[in-house]
């Protein structure tokens, strides 16, 4: 693998005053496009057609040392084939699933991703969607507007303290989720591919038998080709009438038609949904139920976690063209040294 032209490996120093060259995949938060347009030259892609057009003269634009992109849009292997001279990619989002891994690794690149800045408005999202479904605020609220607190009262509705939560996916998000649960007097179940040895939190061996076990079931894993639709109708079957379901991580994690289904037809209580199988599309179905939370993928956006997010990608990027290594590489990512990481 080539080494990067970095200040580094350069005593010469021309590397230092060349302005390395990205090509940045959809839209970025403008605070960071100011700080990559000032320390890079930035070609953006902004919308499909432009995407579209880029990949059918690639070299038109001359060569590129790297990708920048989100979790929203990734990189897949046509763009990534397209600039053989790139050795990194940073992305805006704790998500790589939309990263062609094959590609990505092929080609022996440094990928970085922005892990744990993002865990406690994920978090906080996981509870503000629990409680929303399980209090109803959502539907109390559209009451209280149609002008229907003057008729009716609005219907009781689920308590949340004391209350059991299985967490699908005990990882930084996951352990996150669970803190807050304390503060609720909850008690916290998990399913992982394997149990944390070091976890003060119960096992379940199987995503039904999590299912089973909770009141409310929170998916905290990651997407990808691993985890798509293991929340299948079986599991949600074993969630029950009883049971929510809250989804803060892909849309894919979930039998999107078979959620439907169980809620259409209550044989699961509700649902609080960040994400969806085909943003930004969401089941029309949906739209008419008052025990499902419906929320346009927001969980990190805050003010202050997109700029901590921004942050990271620019200090990934900053740290690679300085040194050749990256902050925060995702678990694949090819070594400074051109070792291949540990998965
Ligand atoms: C973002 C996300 O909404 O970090 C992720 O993986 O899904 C979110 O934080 C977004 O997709 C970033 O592009």
């Amino acid at each position: 693998m080539n080494e990067p032209s970095t200040a580094a490996n350069d005593p010469t120093g021309s590397a230092a005053q060349k302005r390395p060259r990205l090509l940045q995949n959809g839209p970025l938060l403008p605070s960071l496009e100011a700080a990559l347009d000032a320390a890079y030259d930035v070609h953006r892609l902004r919308t499909p057609a432009e995407r579209a057009a880029f990949l059918a003269a690639p070299r038109a634009h001359g060569a590129f040392d790297g990708i920048v992109t989100s979790a929203a849009v990734g990189a897949d292997a046509a763009l990534i084939d397209a600039v053989p001279d790139a050795r990194v990619i940073g992305s805006f989002g704790v998500g790589f699933d939309q990263i062609d891994q094959g590609a990505a690794v092929r080609r022996g690149l440094q990928v970085s991703y922005t892990p744990d800045v993002l865990n406690d408005c994920v978090a906080d999202t996981a509870f503000l969607l629990l409680m929303d479904v399980a209090r109803g605020a959502s539907a109390a609220d559209r009451f209280v507007r149609r002008g229907d607190w003057l008729k009716n009262r609005f219907p009781l509705t689920v308590k949340v303290s004391g209350k059991r939560l299985g967490i699908f996916g005990m990882g930084r998000i996951g352990r996150t989720i669970a803190r807050r649960a304390s503060g609720f007097d909850m008690e916290v179940h998990y399913h992982n591919r394997s149990p944390q040895p070091d976890s003060p939190y119960g096992y379940e061996r199987s995503l039904t038998d999590l299912a089973r076990w909770a009141d409310f079931l929170v998916i905290a894993a990651a997407g990808g080709t691993g985890t798509r639709g293991l929340v299948s109708a079986e599991v949600l079957d074993a969630l029950g009438p009883e049971g929510y379901l809250i989804n803060i991580s892909r849309g894919t994690v979930v039998d999107e038609p078979a959620l439907v289904d169980a809620l259409v037809n209550r044989r699961i209580a509700g649902a609080g949904l960040d994400v969806f199988e085909d943003e930004p599309n969401v089941p029309e179905a949906l739209f008419a139920l008052d025990n499902v939370v419906l929320l346009p993928h927001v969980a990190s956006a805050t003010h202050e976690t997109r700029k901590a997010m921004g942050d990271l990608v620019a200090e990934n990027l900053r740290s690679y063209f300085a040194d050749g290594r990256l902050v925060t590489p995702v678990p694949w990512s090819a070594q400074a040294d051109g070792r291949a990481a540990a998965a």
